[in-house]
């Protein structure tokens, strides 16, 4: 068996100093069909290791409905990464970060639970029976036991959050007890407080960084006066949120970046290898004063592009490891257009709801006291005496169509800090409010969504609400099965329609979806939820993977939350994730 140690310099693997050359993958972001082909081009870009978070939201949405099956296959992920010849690591949080709703944790957690990220009795609890199960999976995969799992991380970045020694303490001791035997490391960015807040003595100190490398492996030196020096997550790229630009770095410049790392010795594990995809509503979202969701797409600019492809930034990132290591001949297949294609959409008919049975409550509901998982709910309430006036909310999580009567009156956005709007007299006030993403950092992570709050007209409180959530996919499941007259299909007015289309392919492929032509909605290839669409921006395709699709007869089917400005759907050769800043 082979063993990986801290040396006082190095890593020792069997006892010889290894530099660990690693790059991210998250499983849950890649269709399971394509882990080994993304692993297998880990290894042709010259990366000896992949690394990988756990999302404790994706193994358990529901308390107590563990999964490791299909696309929380972990042990299989890591089995198809030693199968390869790479080592592996594994950040199983159990907050994540990384852009990925509720920074991986749970709602049913976060909705219940006080004292996140802390010793919290109640939440190490729970913690600690989650750290447990994956550790089943992760301690036979070790690789002192044959497998090839040489790091397991602490948290992430905690540092940049709390300074509770004991929770991190109360990680450790589960992690150990579990029967993982390799060195535990911590990562923080380079910044004195967050490194020392962020670990414990025993614990290895790593950073996450992107640029001035050099300066950085010093800070992390005072820090870490020991071992070798890693940079745990070196930022090749960056993500994009909804309103905002796409995100590139310059290929040359981040290429002399790793170079300056793999020069000083110090390992690295780039991040993001290779990005993958926020599908379904599995994105997080930023607020530092400014509520940002992140866009459907995670391609990162990473070497990897999200459809697998490699970019020039894997080659450039290929020369420079073959400066430091060994580095396989073959070379990834370079990106083939993908099928283009054109076709009506038809209009589904409405989407069947059942707004108005549930029972009013004197507030409007959180989907979280309803444990409701999926992006919408829709608020009924009567309007007193049918006066119109000064509508004012608490706080909207996160956007929210106003109408009165089924005519659209206008829409609150926590985006623009807006949380007024005059409405006009009618019968109903109703209100679909859009969770547009979990905030994944910071001390918003776990807040409730809906309308948060009291409610009021010209000062007075409204009372008597309908709260009825809405299941998206169930939705898009049971959309289109029959033709729809155009007239049935826009008796919404403004609000909600559906639309489907059918198109051939003579085999199964990549595909990129535009929804340029449309306003706001969700999308789906044979069930498959591809994600969210906006035309915000900047994303304007979506990534259809191979394995959603088949060869003959496939169903796509839109739900628009707005208006569709062309009743058609294009598939198009390559995608298009929006203007950058030059
Ligand atoms: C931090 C986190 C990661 C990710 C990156 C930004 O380093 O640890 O999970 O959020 O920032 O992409």
């Amino acid at each position: 068996m082979t063993s990986f140690s801290l040396g006082d310099t190095d890593f020792l693997r069997d006892g010889r100093p290894h530099q660990v050359i690693s790059g991210a993958i998250h499983y849950f972001r890649v269709h399971p069909d394509q882990w080994q082909d993304r692993i297998r081009k880990a290894r042709l870009m010259g990366l000896n290791t992949i690394e990988t978070y756990v999302a404790w939201n994706a193994h358990e949405p529901r308390r107590g409905e563990w999964d490791a099956s299909g696309w929380n296959d972990l042990g299989r992920f890591l089995d198809l990464i030693h199968a390869e010849g790479l080592d592996a690591i594994v950040r199983p949080g159990p907050y994540i970060c990384a852009e990925w709703h509720n920074g991986g944790l749970p709602v049913w957690l976060t909705g219940g639970t006080g004292g996140l990220r802390s010793s919290a009795p109640e939440y190490l609890v729970e913690v600690s029976a989650y750290l447990r199960r994956v550790y089943d999976i992760v301690a036979p995969r070790q690789i002192d036991r044959g497998g090839p799992v040489v790091l397991v991380q602490i948290e992430n970045e905690y540092g940049a959050y709390g300074s509770d020694a004991a929770y991190l303490e109360t990680l450790v001791t589960v992690t150990r007890e579990a029967g993982i035997t390799v060195p535990l490391t911590t990562v923080d960015q380079p910044v004195d407080r967050m490194l020392s807040n962020g670990s414990l003595p025993g614990l290895h100190k790593t950073g996450s960084f992107g640029s001035r490398s050099t300066e950085r492996l010093a800070t992390l030196r005072r820090h870490q006066p020991t071992g070798p020096l890693m940079c745990s997550e070196f930022w090749d790229g960056w993500f994009d949120w909804w309103g905002g630009v796409h995100h590139t770095t310059d290929v040359a410049t981040t290429a002399a970046d790793l170079d300056a790392l793999l020069a000083a010795g110090a390992s690295v594990n780039i991040y993001m290898f290779h990005g993958g995809t926020n599908f379904a509503l599995t994105n997080g979202a930023n607020d530092k004063g400014r509520y940002l969701p992140l866009v459907t797409s995670y391609d990162y600019d990473a070497p990897l592009d999200e459809a697998g492809n490699p970019t020039e930034k894997f080659f450039a990132f290929r020369d420079v490891i073959a400066r430091h290591a060994p580095v396989p001949d073959e070379l990834p297949a370079s990106a083939a257009p993908a099928p283009a294609l054109e076709v009506p959409l038809v209009a589904g008919g409405a989407w069947t709801t059942t707004a108005g049975s549930a029972e009013p409550t004197a507030h409007p509901e959180t989907f979280d006291a309803l444990g409701h998982q999926s992006a919408l709910m829709r608020y009924d309430v009567d309007l007193p005496h049918g006066n119109g006036g000064v509508l004012l909310v608490d706080e909207l999580r996160d956007l929210g169509w106003v109408s009165v009567d089924g005519r659209a009156v206008g829409t609150i956005s926590r985006t623009r800090h807006d949380r007024a709007i005059r409405i006009p007299g009618g019968r109903t006030l109703s209100i679909l409010v859009e969770d547009q993403g979990r905030v994944n950092y910071d001390h918003r992570l776990g807040e409730e969504k809906g309308l948060i709050g009291a409610v009021t007209l010209d000062g007075a409180p409204l009372s008597g609400w309908r709260s009825t959530p809405l299941d998206v996919a169930a939705i898009a499941a049971g959309i289109g099965r029959d033709a729809v007259s155009d007239a049935e299909a826009t008796t919404a007015g403004d609000g909600p329609t559906a639309w489907t289309a059918e198109f051939e392919l003579d085999a199964r492929a990549d595909l990129f979806l535009e929804t340029a032509s449309w306003s706001k909605g969700y999308a789906f290839v044979n069930g498959f939820f591809l994600g969210r669409y906006w035309r915000n921006g900047p994303q304007r395709t979506l990534y259809v993977p191979a394995p959603a699709t088949v060869a003959g007869t496939n169903r796509l089917v839109v739900l628009e939350l707005e208006q569709l400005i062309e009743r058609r759907a294009a598939f198009v050769p390559s995608p298009s994730l929006g203007a950058t800043e030059e």
